[in-house]
């Protein structure tokens, strides 16, 4: 470390941080280290060395590059990420992935040893959410990837000054992470996936994440603080969520009402939060704090991670757009074209035939790769990194120290045949418990007529649960205790299956629900009832349809869509018993109990009504 760096570090006068450092320098060994403070020349500093790394390619746009990971290395690696918690805690930690401390660390710091050398490691301090507020929290990386110091500095506040003005007794209350992308191939990827460790200290408050590069595993501020940051709230009464925040604007009236939602990975957040006519606040992450009696959110990224896969200029036209500028940009794992521009599945344009991707250079239709699969022109899960403050639609609250009010939290999951397009819960409890508890999402599958497999997804946030679900599902009922305006829960559907097996929406109608939405927690329009919930009534959407989108909503489409299924939602009823029972120790009895009670009453509709209910014939 040169003089500057120290002198950057020691300005800090906060040990923990320097034995941090200290210690994982020394295990993982670099030839240098680089200390950042928030100043646009560290910034520029971090991005140049990318592109010289050649970890980042220039693209045909200025600002523009495109970063590849590694073809075994596309995604989040569900059996090398563990939480890393002390013997004595372990069995009450239910089914979540863990390891014994003493031993994940004895195994984490046998792969770090000298895992660094002949490279310069990075030191960035950030902040998850506003920082200087009562939602902040201080994090420190670790890291000998310049890409993944440029991306999190795309996508979180910078933490420099929030680590300065910590209060003395602050001053250990931050989260660390060490990074390391390991051995690198000629293309600049991780080597050696076999020795790919994601493990969340939760003693520690820490993560070591090595022998990787997919943002979702290295960039410590997203997936892993999460993680530890869920630990965190469960002991201090906040949560933190895995959903956007969003201002649904509604001109007439105008005002601006807060939304939250929760889908599990790859099942609307960013597309939601991105709607046109809309504010974005954030799209992944949302804390929850009760702030003088009110539910108030904050985003804890200033920047999104979002799948390219199906953005286009007709279902997706902010993001569209915005990709399409020549601003500072990370495209990762899509084609980089003969133009050297890039391009990704869905995209909606006329595509090359040939170019560097996922699998390296040299790609060309119909290129197979080692196992005989055919290789897309781009990573399904390839993803755009930009920085909020690009976009026309940010809500001008999005950086709050005092976070936005929330009006409404929504559920989303991916159903081809159970749940209605948007219902709204009876109550909060009852919210948490029949929508959230009981999300599912089916696997994406291209095989057309394919129905996919379905997944439980309980709160969406099933992955990154750090202490057991059943006091995380007490710990969400019981947040609201002293709220003064409890928001309304709602869940929402966007893949609804016709008898043509056809998605019955379009990818704009969420738009519409979000409006009907909006007006119920203003209490301006009525419902009908179902044994689940309250649904739309066919006069309030037709109107929201044609000003909204200028379609003409038909009723029949409205009576598919609406209609009680009572055998699915039995079946998956059940199914949510099972999952929890078997995986899901210390869930509250009165889930259970609700969940039978929801189930009674849905045979006794059935009795009464058949088994598809249109909607306005059930009566409780
Ligand atoms: P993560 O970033 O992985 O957490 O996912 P996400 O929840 O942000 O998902 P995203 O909004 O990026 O959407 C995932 C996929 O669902 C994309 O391929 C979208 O095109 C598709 N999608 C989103 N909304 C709709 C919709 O209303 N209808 C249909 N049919 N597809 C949709
Ligand atoms: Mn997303």
């Amino acid at each position: 470390m040169d003089g500057t760096s120290f002198f950057k570090l020691m300005g800090l006068e906060n040990e923990k941080l320097l034995t941090f450092i200290g210690e994982w320098v020394e295990i993982c060994n670099p030839d240098s280290v680089f200390m950042c403070n928030d100043s646009e020349e560290d910034a520029e500093f971090v991005r140049r060395k990318a592109l010289e790394k050649r970890e980042e390619l220039p693209l045909a746009k200025s600002e523009q590059t495109i970063h590849y990971d590694g073809y075994g290395d596309q995604g989040r690696a569900p059996g090398a990420t563990k939480l890393m918690i002390a013997k004595e805690r372990i069995a009450e930690m239910g089914g979540l992935p863990c390891i014994e401390h003493n031993e994940g660390l004895a195994e984490i710091k046998k792969i770090a040893s000298g895992i660094m050398r002949g490279k310069e490691a990075i030191v960035k301090l950030f902040c998850e959410c506003p920082t200087l507020s009562k939602f902040s929290i201080g994090c420190a990386q670790l890291t000998d990837s310049y890409y993944v110091a440029h991306a999190e500095d795309m996508l979180y506040r910078r933490g420099y000054e929030q680590f300065r003005n910590m209060k003395p007794e602050e001053k250990d209350n931050f989260f660390c992470f060490c990074h390391s992308a390991g051995r690198l191939d000629e293309r600049g990827c991780s080597i050696d996936l076999d020795k790919r460790r994601i493990y969340q200290d939760l003693e520690t408050f820490s993560v070591y994440s090595l022998n990787n590069q997919y943002a979702g595993n290295s960039v410590g501020l997203k997936k892993q603080a999460m993680r530890l940051a869920i630990r965190k709230s469960g002991s201090e009464h906040w949560l933190c969520e895995h959903m956007f925040l969003m201002g649904c604007q509604n001109h007439e009236k105008q005002r601006v009402t807060y939304f939250c939602g929760a889908y599990p990975s790859a099942c609307g957040k960013t597309s939601t939060a991105m709607l046109p006519g809309e504010k974005i606040v954030g799209d992944d992450i949302a804390y929850f704090r009760n702030v003088a009696g009110e539910f108030r959110a904050a985003n804890v990224e200033r920047g999104i991670f979002g799948i390219i896969k199906d953005v286009n200029a007709k279902d997706d036209p902010v993001i569209f757009k915005t990709l399409m500028e020549p601003r500072e940009t990370i495209f990762s794992n899509v084609l980089t074209g003969p133009d050297n521009d890039p391009y990704w599945l869905g995209m909606e344009v006329e595509t090359p035939t040939t170019g560097s991707n996922h699998s390296g250079p040299g790609w060309y239709v119909g290129k197979k790769d080692s196992d005989g699969n055919v290789i897309p022109l781009a990573h399904p899960n390839a993803r755009y990194t930009i920085r909020l403050q690009y976009l026309e639609n940010l809500d001008p609250a999005w950086d709050d120290k005092q976070g936005v009010v929330v009006g409404g939290i929504i559920y989303g999951g991916r159903d081809g045949d159970t749940s209605v397009p948007v219902e709204e819960s009876f109550n909060w409890e009852d919210g948490i418990i029949t929508k959230a508890c009981t999300l599912e999402s089916e696997t994406t599958s291209a095989t057309i007529g394919k129905e996919g497999v379905r997944m439980p997804q309980p709160m969406a946030n099933l992955d990154f649960l750090s202490y057991p679900i059943g006091r995380y599902v007490l710990n969400n009922i019981n947040f609201v205790k002293d709220i003064k305006k409890v928001p309304k829960i709602f869940a929402m559907n966007y893949f609804l299956r016709g008898p043509d097996n056809k998605f019955c929406t379009g990818k704009l109608a969420k738009k519409v629900w979000l409006h009907w939405a909006e007006a119920r927690v203003h209490n301006e329009v009525g419902a009908l009832e179902t044994p689940t919930g309250l649904i739309p009534k066919y006069e309030n959407l037709k109107p929201l349809f044609n000003s909204l989108l200028g379609e003409n909503y038909q009723k029949q489409d409205y009576e598919y869509q609406f209609s009680f299924r009572c055998d699915a939602w039995i079946a998956k009823l059940q199914r949510s018993t099972a999952f929890f029972q078997k995986n899901c120790p210390g869930t509250p009895e009165k889930v259970y109990r609700s969940w039978t009670t929801t189930a009674e009453k849905i045979k006794t509709a059935k009795q009464k009504y058949g088994d598809i209910i249109p909607p306005g014939k059930y009566q409780a």
